[in-house]
């Protein structure tokens, strides 16, 4: 799966570091878009005057099921339940750690009563669930880099819900602030490549974030606008294979230059809730 380095000529050598990516198998829970449709607006993106089309948006989430069970992921389930339907963001759900799952606890009344329903998951599985005290949504919010997490607030997760997720998983915290609110969730701004490599888009953050995200991450590839406006970050990688939206076509050269494997899915219907490929996708770490 990884860059055949045989057919790097000389002059590419020098480059070929970091041209060989490692997938890693990833275990992740999904929900079924069985219930969606956009009856309110809590982001931009929602209009409920806008039709939807539930069985278009089955049919792409289904897409990007099979591509996952076709890399190899070990992909969960939870029932879609009716009268909730950003339910099909996973995502937002809890953020999943060392076996130890820490619940979410919604900003928007509307979404409230996913955070119980996926901590009953998450217990009928075995993981150690941590009923929070604060406002967050989870891994749209959160998102560990190696050994670091970093922490969205500014339209959804509470500042405050940072530092109990640090006293949780035992693991650096940093703090990263949203100031534009068609990208009000960290993972609408930041994609994780691996252990050490992002992706982000600058003018998504503050100043202050903005020069952590400079400081730590020199290497990260910067999206374009364009690439962004159509939640483009909003992708998922195992280390090579990055799930990434179909039209986000700058980003995929850049992370075909980088000797990734941009994999493209469209999920159209569900922009129209405002969310995308990670969105859709928790990934579930034991
Ligand atoms: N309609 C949902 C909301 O506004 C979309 C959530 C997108 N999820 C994400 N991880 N960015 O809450």
């Amino acid at each position: 799966m990884s860059v055949d380095l045989a057919s790097i000529t000389p002059e590419e050598s020098a480059a070929s570091a970091v041209r060989t990516r490692t997938p890693i198998t990833r275990t992740i829970l999904m929900c079924k878009p069985e219930f969606f449709t956009v009856v309110y607006r809590i982001n931009p993106w929602m209009d409920p005057a806008l039709p939807t089309d539930t069985s278009l948006a089955v049919a792409q989430w289904q897409t990007l099921y099979d591509t996952y069970v076709g890399l190899g992921f070990d992909v969960q389930l939870i029932d879609p339940i009716d009268g909730l339907p950003d339910m099909v963001y996973a995502a937002n759900g809890g953020f999943v750690i060392d076996g130890i799952a820490y619940g979410a606890n919604f900003t928007y009344p509307q979404r409230q009563p996913e955070g119980p329903a996926y901590m009953d998951w998450f217990g009928a599985n075995g993981f150690d669930v941590r009923d929070p005290a604060e406002i967050n949504e989870g891994e749209g919010d959160f998102l560990l880099v190696g050994n670091v997490i970093l922490a969205g607030t500014g339209f959804r997760s509470a500042s405050n819900s940072h530092e109990e997720v640090s006293g949780i998983f035992n693991r650096p915290v940093i703090t990263l602030k949203l100031v534009n609110p068609s990208f009000y969730h960290l993972d609408t701004a930041i994609a994780v490549l691996d252990d050490s490599t992002i992706a982000y888009l600058p003018s998504a953050f503050d100043e202050p974030s903005l020069a952590i995200l400079r400081e730590r991450y020199p290497g990260a590839i910067i999206v374009t606008e364009e690439d962004a406006a159509i939640l483009g970050l909003n992708s998922y990688s195992d280390g090579y294979n990055v799930v990434i939206a179909a039209r986000a076509k700058d980003f995929e050269r850049q992370l075909r230059e980088r000797g990734y494997n941009p994999i493209g899915v469209d999920l159209s219907e569900l922009l129209l809730g405002g969310g995308g490929v990670k969105c859709c996708t928790l990934e579930l770490r034991r």
